[in-house]
């Protein structure tokens, strides 16, 4: 694997979720494999999960891990083709990344979209300009329209979670919140979902949130999500913003959140979420209490994914 950036990265999901497995299993098997190398982590945007179990995973295979807060810490970047440098950003990223590309073996970024121009956003401008220019392995830990190593997570979790079943049904309902979010996890599990090919997959959201079918493909779309939601094994809850009427909040419908009688019509399902989430907005404290929320072994994952997408790339060093 050369870089991480989406599924289409991925020879063999099954091969890298049992990798994960592994890992998860015996976390230091390969506890020299990143010995004397050096992994960056650089945050554009703020971060819990990503960061923390990115530096667990590196440290589990013996790599230095390197973190720095380019939005806090950092001269602010510029992406612009031929831009006149006489406003507020300070380095281009033709100079700043070739420089990262000396100081580190694998260098893994976190940029959010603006959410002001869906060109821009999905043309992933900052994301391919690390590639092109760092010269080393790039992993995304969530770029402007996709979430992989959230996504392989994610599976991960399903995988252990539907011992018995298979061909799960999996929900991805969209929720309510009070900030317009980027499409980048929803679109990225839809994207996996797909490539992974072992689920019955249905995406449930209010008319006006329909995503990018780059990403959702074959997905059977059911706007009612009591009718969605009937016999699921699963339900991944997620808010995003328009992908249509770019950016934009078009309902904030406490009805659309999750709570234990909408869940009456489930297979008793598992509930996920990707976290940080918006209690009583989002989700119902009742599901995220109750025994059917997988969120917190979800977000323990994290840390397996990460450590079999570093022990791949590894492997090219
Ligand atoms: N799920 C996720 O990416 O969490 P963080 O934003 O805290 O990293």
């Amino acid at each position: 694997m050369k870089n991480f950036i989406s599924v289409n990265d991925v020879d063999d999901i099954n091969e890298l979720i049992e990798q994960a497995l592994r890992f998860k299993a015996n976390p230091s098997v390969l506890k020299t494999a990143g010995a004397g190398k050096r992994v960056g982590l650089l945050f554009l945007n703020p971060s819990l999960r990503t960061r923390i179990s990115t530096q667990v995973a590196a440290s589990n295979l013996g790599m230095e891990a390197i973190v720095f807060n380019v939005d806090k810490e950092g001269w602010a970047l510029e992406f612009t083709e031929a831009a006149i440098m006489n406003g507020t950003t300070v380095e281009h990223i033709k100079d700043a990344a070739p420089v990262l590309g000396q100081y580190f073996d694998i260098l893994c970024v976190r940029t959010f979209p603006a959410l002001q121009n869906r060109e821009d956003d999905y043309a992933e401008l900052v994301i391919n300009q690390f590639i092109k220019y760092a010269g080393i392995p790039i992993i995304s830990l969530e770029s402007a329209t996709l979430h992989p190593l959230q996504s392989l997570a994610d599976i991960i979790t399903i995988k252990e979670a539907s011992l018995g079943i298979t061909k799960p049904k999996i929900v991805l309902s969209w929720a309510p919140h009070v900030k317009a979010l980027p499409q980048a996890v929803a679109n990225s599990f839809a994207q996996w979902i797909n490539a992974w090919g072992n689920a019955e997959f249905i995406i449930t959201h209010p008319k006006g949130y329909e995503l990018d079918n780059n990403f959702t493909k074959n997905a059977t779309v059911i706007l009612d999500q009591d009718e969605a939601l009937l016999n699921a094994d699963f339900v991944y809850v997620k808010n995003w913003s328009a992908y249509n009427d770019y950016g934009k909040i078009i309902s904030t419908d406490l009805n659309w959140m999750l709570n234990n009688k909408k869940l009456s019509v489930t297979n008793n399902a598992k509930v996920m979420h990707c976290l940080p989430v918006r209690r009583n907005v989002e989700l119902s404290d009742e599901i995220l209490n109750g025994l059917n929320s997988l969120v917190t072994k979800q977000a323990g994952n994290r840390v397996w994914a990460a450590q079999a997408v570093l022990a791949e790339i590894l492997k090219t060093k």
